[in-house]
């Protein structure tokens, strides 16, 4: 039997078609044990690259508040800060599954408040929405994926409740982890296709993965999560500092860019930029 060619193979981002990864393809991916890796993308550059690298699912991620609006969390970050930048990722893709973060208050207060602001997202260009914590939601994510909204749960440590939490702390030790199994299970009753789980017990996010039908998607949770996120600045080293112990930078932008952007003013304090080269007639 002739071998069939790497583009036939059914792997998640296989290059068989340039067709949008759905969140069927996602569970395919699970229930064959194919790992696979999202990515936070905020703007068209970084959204074009990461489509063309073949990562297959991109977060708009408040996480931007932190890492483009220049705030110290992201609790202050709103709708109308989150939609030109899920407007812009949408646009610069053809292949990656789009999936918008809801901010902080908008969609705590109700299901309608959830349902308003996730279609408001969803006609910018998103794929699926993504809410933070469990029990809370559960009415909001039956309400969305009824109105045909794809919902990615969070839970562990929910950047949006860093002011309850007490900070940025390991969750779900002892009997807390309890607590996440059956919040987990019970949003994937409520209808989520996906869940992430940041910053836990390794064995606690092996567990969920193995009790939940669906993908878990790990970030500081181990490496048996179906999946992994990371910021992308954090990952290719823009952002100062080491970073949190889950954290490996794979390569170390902020030294290049800073180098750069020397090398340019130091040439054109010395007159060598720009040459002949780069002038018109
Ligand atoms: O906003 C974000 O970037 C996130 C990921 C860290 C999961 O929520």
């Amino acid at each position: 039997m002739a071998t069939p060619s790497p583009d036939a193979l059914p792997t998640l981002y296989g290059g068989v078609t340039s067709r949008r990864v759905t969140t069927r393809d996602l569970q395919l991916a699970k229930d064959r044990g194919e790992k696979w890796a999202m990515l936070t993308s905020y703007d068209m550059l970084t959204a074009q690259l990461f489509d063309e690298v073949g990562i297959p699912v991109l977060l708009v991620g408040d996480s931007a508040g932190n890492n483009v609006l220049g705030y110290e969390n992201t609790v202050p970050v709103t709708m109308d800060d989150m939609l030109p930048m899920v407007r812009a990722v949408a646009r610069a893709t053809k292949r990656p599954l789009v999936v918008a973060d809801m901010p902080f208050g908008s969609y705590q207060e109700s299901p309608a408040q959830a349902v308003h602001n996730a279609v408001r997202f969803m006609q910018a260009g998103a794929h699926a929405v993504k809410l933070e914590s469990g029990h809370q939601v559960l009415p909001q994510v039956r309400l969305l994926v009824e109105s045909g909204i794809p919902v990615m749960g969070h839970l562990g440590l929910t950047p949006q409740s860093v002011n309850t939490l007490g900070g940025y702390r390991v969750q779900g030790r002892g009997e807390a982890g309890d607590r996440l199994i059956e919040d987990a299970l019970a949003l994937q009753e409520a209808g989520a296709f996906s869940l992430v789980l940041e910053v836990g017990p390794a064995d606690l996010a092996t567990r969920v993965t193995e009790e939940l039908a669906i993908p878990t998607i790990g970030i500081g949770a181990g490496a048996e999560c179906d999946a992994q996120v990371l910021v992308w600045t954090d990952m290719a080293g823009l952002t100062p500092g080491p970073g949190p112990k889950f954290l490996k930078k794979y390569a170390d932008l902020r030294t290049v860019l800073g180098d750069a952007a020397r090398a340019y003013a130091a040439e054109v304090r010395g007159g060598q930029y720009p040459g002949p080269e780069h002038g018109y007639v």
